[in-house]
């Protein structure tokens, strides 16, 4: 792991306010300020906007606190998923007691699922509101990413805003990093909304179209609270998205045969209503074939912009795109690092709170697109654990936009680990997404339209569309039996083996039906 380059005061300092410059000083001596034990809020969303240098001392120092026998681990809060320099790094010296919420770094995935670091796997848009209700205890220190400092102390935020306005205006202490590294032209692209409260004191937040900006471009910092200021020069890192496969291009010529139908039934407008994507190989590959479909002005009102969502913009059919982060391949991440100005007024970064408001996505309508680890035959869908125990990222804002989305879709192959595991399953092995939250399941197989449908109806039509064929004759021969032989009919099911479908894999290292 390269560390992040660290640059000296003055060397085309983004700092613009004397006061501040006077706290710059060398990341180990950031790090020393952080107290074991303690909790820390940092920046970063997928691999943008994270602190490179000091999460990175901080980890060295903890490594030489274990190897003298003293104890030394953080609580960390971060917005989402960061990079190897945070999350990895942290991990690696076993200084994370506590971590809250979506991870996708495999170092802290491995620690999670030996149990030993504890994980908190929020719904995105609900971390900072928790923050402020004060359940997660106090924030001790903020350590948070920015791409400059104007004269007047106000802070130009990242590449991601995530849940920096809350750790900010939180923390006892504050600690920055400078990152030259980001474009300039970052500037002016966010919208950081300071009127939220909690209740009774909530208003209505006045966003009404995707694009509207209804806050202000750079956070408020006390400078009282900074007690260090780090300058660095180094990139954001992502992990590359797999090249779109047949896999992929399949479930996308259904999502858009979909959305055609929909909009020639006069149910959904020509330019469709705001896009939400997830995160993920198969949700950046859909974003990719929207561009070759018939949709023209289209907006969207997401969590992360990958590399599809990019191109969609750079082709004029996305009109302007509101996420919290960016969330791109170091390709697609060093391209529009350098033509970032071509997209200043097409693209807002929020807050969490805000990209993943509940009210908003509701009333704006979003048509979410999501992946999905499985999906039981009745529509409960898994987004988080294989075989039920094992986390493989978290939840992320999946729960914020299916519950509330215009239309909620979940997608993925039919099957995983080269065919030896259905997506489609007679019960899902942990369920994030509930039936009422789940309105279309697309594999390549097909798509099935779960809209109104009772239990009954939807498990025809998921087996029918959407399971692979290897395993459809199992999945049919099961349901068959749980329509004579179940307890109830209302959601039929053979309750053991329904769940000994899971156990299967776990024996034989095959689900393919014997
Ligand atoms: N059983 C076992 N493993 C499975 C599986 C299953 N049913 N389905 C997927 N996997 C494994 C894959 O094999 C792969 O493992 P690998 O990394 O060891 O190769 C991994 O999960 C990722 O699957 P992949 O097929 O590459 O899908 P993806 O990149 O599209 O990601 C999710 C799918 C579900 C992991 C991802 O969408 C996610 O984290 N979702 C939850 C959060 C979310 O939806 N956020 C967006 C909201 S804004």
């Amino acid at each position: 792991m390269r560390a992040a380059e660290t640059i000296g005061a003055g060397i085309m300092s983004r700092i613009n306010s004397a006061a501040h410059r006077r706290k710059v000083m060398d990341a180990e001596a950031a790090a020393a300020l952080i107290a074991p034990g303690s909790t820390i809020g940092l920046s970063g969303f997928t691999g943008s906007g994270y602190p490179k240098a000091v999460p990175l001392a901080l980890g060295g120092r903890i490594e030489r606190e274990h190897e003298q026998g003293r104890p030394f681990r953080v609580k960390v809060w971060t917005g989402a998923s960061t990079g190897p320099e945070l999350d990895g790094a942290l991990a690696k010296a076993d200084g994370i007691e506590f971590r809250l919420p979506y991870n996708s770094d495999p170092v802290a995935r491995e620690k999670i699922n030996r149990g030993e670091m504890e994980y908190f796997d929020m719904h995105l848009s609900q971390v900072a509101p928790a923050a402020w209700q004060g359940i997660l205890g106090p924030l001790d220190t903020a350590v948070v990413e920015i791409s400059g400092i104007r004269e007047d102390g106000s802070l130009i935020p990242s590449s991601s805003v995530g849940n920096n306005k809350t750790w900010l205006d939180r923390a006892s202490q504050v600690i920055l990093e400078v990152n030259r590294w980001q474009n300039p032209a970052l500037e002016g692209m966010h919208d950081i909304y300071y009127g939220t409260a909690l209740p009774p004191d909530r208003r209505p937040i006045p966003l009404v179209r995707a694009g509207d900006r209804i806050g202000e471009s750079g956070f408020r910092c006390d400078p009282d609270r900074i007690v260090a200021i780090v300058e660095t020069d180094a990139p954001d890192r992502n992990a590359p998205f797999a090249p779109a496969d047949s896999t992929d291009l399949a479930i996308a010529g259904h999502l858009l045969e979909f959305l055609s139908h929909e909009v020639a039934r006069g149910r959904l407008p020509p330019s469709l209503l705001p896009l939400q994507s997830g995160v993920g190989n198969t949700a950046n590959a859909v974003l990719s074939g929207l561009g070759e479909g018939p949709f023209h002005g289209m907006t969207a009102f997401t969590e992360v912009i990958q590399d599809g969502m990019l191109h969609l913009l750079e082709s004029g059919r996305l009109l302007s795109a509101s996420a919290t982060a960016f969330s791109l391949s170091p390709e697609a991440a060093h391209d529009l690092n350098a033509r970032m100005a071509e997209f200043h007024d097409r693209i807002v970064l929020r807050p969490q709170e805000i990209s993943n408001h509940p009210e908003l996505i509701r009333r704006l309508g979003c048509i979410a697109m999501n992946g999905m680890i499985e999906a039981d035959i009745f529509g409960s869908v898994n987004s988080t654990h294989v075989m039920g125990s094992r986390i493989q990222n978290g939840i992320g804002g999946s729960g914020d936009f299916a519950r509330n989305a215009y239309i909620s879709v979940f997608m993925s192959a039919s099957t995983a680990k080269g065919g030896r595991i259905s997506t489609i399953v007679p019960h899902a092995s942990h369920v994030d997404h509930i039936p009422q939250d789940v309105q279309v399941i697309v594999t390549e197989q097909g798509l099935a339209d779960l809209r109104g449908l009772s239990p009954k109806q939807r498990a025809t039509l998921v087996i029918e569309n959407c399971a692979h064929p290897d395993y459809r004759p199992a999945l049919a021969d099961y349901y068959a039996r749980a329509r004579r032989e179940s307890f109830g009919q209302q959601s039929p099911m053979l309750l053991q083996e329904a769940l000994s479908w899971h156990d299967r894999f776990v024996r034989t290292g095959t689900m393919k039906p014997e």
